[in-house]
Order: structure tokens, then C-alpha cells, then sequence
């Protein structure tokens, strides 16, 4: 597979922190960190925060996301936000399908599947998470896990929407728990996954698609972690929250 058709994004993924104020502060210390990047800069924050990174990383090559979105238009739906709803403010990425989204609040396969696609009718570009639990790794089903977890979200999407779609690889068991992956191990899942698109979409597709790892990647990791032949970036919590630290996983991206 040919990494040089395809260009890194590296995603902070802040979940619940920060205020507004706080968003201002971090984004204007990483700007200048980051602004000869030559991979994607993409920071996904809280919703309250969106319009404050947004005001701060305009006229940047920071880009903004959010952490979900829901899969229908408008509607009854309390405490939701619609697709079309960051679409409307200038919101360009969303993440969808985190494990903190199903470990926590009920997200299935299903409705992953349906938040990409309300995602992608809106359309933003959507980081797409897939990850084997622990118990499912030592039950060495993490391939038949991850696989159908990227096949069902997949399914309405078509070869054309795909430049719209990076695929981030998160175990579970390595996130937020300093347990990191080995780079083999990461590019091992990511290749599962690269393979999958090549079975569902074809070759060109796959060789274009950005595959992501997240879990405990930080600044002293990412380099080997970024170096693996089929590893295209990352998705960053813990290490995102500090500007010093994420600068330098974008650093390593940009080698
Ligand atoms: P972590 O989180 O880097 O803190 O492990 C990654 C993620 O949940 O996206």
C-alpha cells in the first residue's frame, strides 16, 4: 500500500473539557505550534465550545470538529445536535461511534452506521471509531470485531463519499490508559481495516483512505506509532489538551 497517497490528519479529541474561555487560550497557544504542518490539523471539541474554536482558528490550518452528532434532521430528540445544525455554524469534521459513545450511552453498530450517513447528507467529514475491548482482543476476535463494526458503519456509504471519511482505529483497553498499542499491533488492525475497504470498495479506494490510530498515543510514541505503513495519523485525547504535547505528535505526522 502506497502511504503517499494519503495525507496524515491528526485529531485532537478534547470530550468533556474545557470552556469556551479555555478553547480560546489552548487554540491560540497551538496555532503557532502547528502552523507548518503538512498533515491535517483537526481539533473536535465539547458543543459549547464550537463556536469559540471556530472564531479562534479562523484564517489557521486548524480545523474544528465535534464529538458527535445525531442521525436524524431535526425532531424530539432533548439534549441532541443535528449534523445540519454544525454544518450551519461552519463546523467541518464530526467523530462518530467513539467507545466512550458506546461504553456510556448506548451507541450500537446501528446507529453509528445512521450518524454517518446523517453526517455525510450534511456534509461534514466524519472520523469514523472502530476498536476491540480487551476481553475481545484475549479472545483474539479483535479482526471479526473491528471488520464488522467498519462494514456495518460502511454500509450506506458510497465509493464517492469516502474522501469524506477517516477511520480511526481506537482499542479500547488503550484509551486513556497509558497502555499503548504496540506499533505492530496498531498497524496490524489498521491494515485489517485498510483491506476491508479494498474488499468493499476496491483498491484505489483503500490506498486513498486515512486510517487513524488513537489510544494513548502522545508525544513520545507517536513517532514509531506515525512511522507504520499503515498507520495515517491519530486521534488524540489526553495528549491533546496540552498544546506543547499534541504540536508535537503533528510534528511527528509531518515528517
Ligand atoms: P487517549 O484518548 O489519547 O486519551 O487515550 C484517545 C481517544 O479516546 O480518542
Amino acid at each position: 500500500m502506497n502511504k503517499t497517497l494519503r495525507k496524515p490528519a491528526i485529531a485532537g479529541n478534547w470530550k468533556m473539557n474545557n470552556t469556551p474561555q479555555q478553547t480560546t487560550a489552548l487554540i491560540e497557544e497551538l496555532k503557532p505550534l502547528v502552523k507548518d504542518a503538512t498533515c491535517d490539523v483537526i481539533v473536535c471539541v465539547p458543543y459549547i465550545d464550537l463556536h469559540a474554536a471556530l472564531a479562534a482558528t479562523k484564517g489557521s490550518n486548524v480545523m474544528v470538529g465535534a464529538e458527535n452528532c445525531h442521525w436524524a434532521e431535526s425532531g424530539a430528540f432533548t439534549g441532541e445536535i443535528s449534523a445540519a445544525m454544525l454544518k450551519d455554524i461552519g463546523v467541518p469534521y464530526v467523530i462518530v461511534g467513539h467507545s466512550e459513545r458506546r461504553q456510556y450511552f448506548g451507541e450500537t453498530d446501528l446507529t453509528v452506521r445512521d450518524r454517518t450517513r446523517a453526517a455525510l447528507n450534511a456534509g461534514l467529514k466524519v472520523i469514523l471509531c472502530v476498536g476491540e475491548l480487551k476481553e475481545q482482543r484475549l479472545e483474539n476476535i479483535t479482526a471479526e470485531v473491528v471488520r464488522m463494526q467498519t462494514k456495518l458503519a460502511l454500509k450506506d456509504v458510497l465509493e464517492s463519499e469516502l474522501d469524506n471519511i477517516i477511520i480511526a482505529y481506537e482499542p479500547v483497553w488503550a484509551i486513556g490508559t497509558g497502555l499503548t498499542a504496540t506499533p505492530e499491533q496498531a498497524n496490524e488492525v489498521c491494515a485489517i481495516i485498510r483491506d476491508l475497504v479494498a474488499e468493499l470498495y476496491g483498491k484505489t479506494a483503500a490506498d486513498k483512505m486515512v486510517v487513524q490510530y488513537g489510544g494513548s498515543m502522545n508525544e513520545k510514541n507517536a513517532d514509531e506509532l506515525l512511522g507504520q505503513p499503515d498507520i495515517d495519523g491519530g486521534l488524540i485525547g489526553g495528549a491533546s489538551l496540552v498544546a506543547a504535547k499534541f504540536a508535537a505528535i503533528v510534528a511527528a505526522a509531518s515528517k
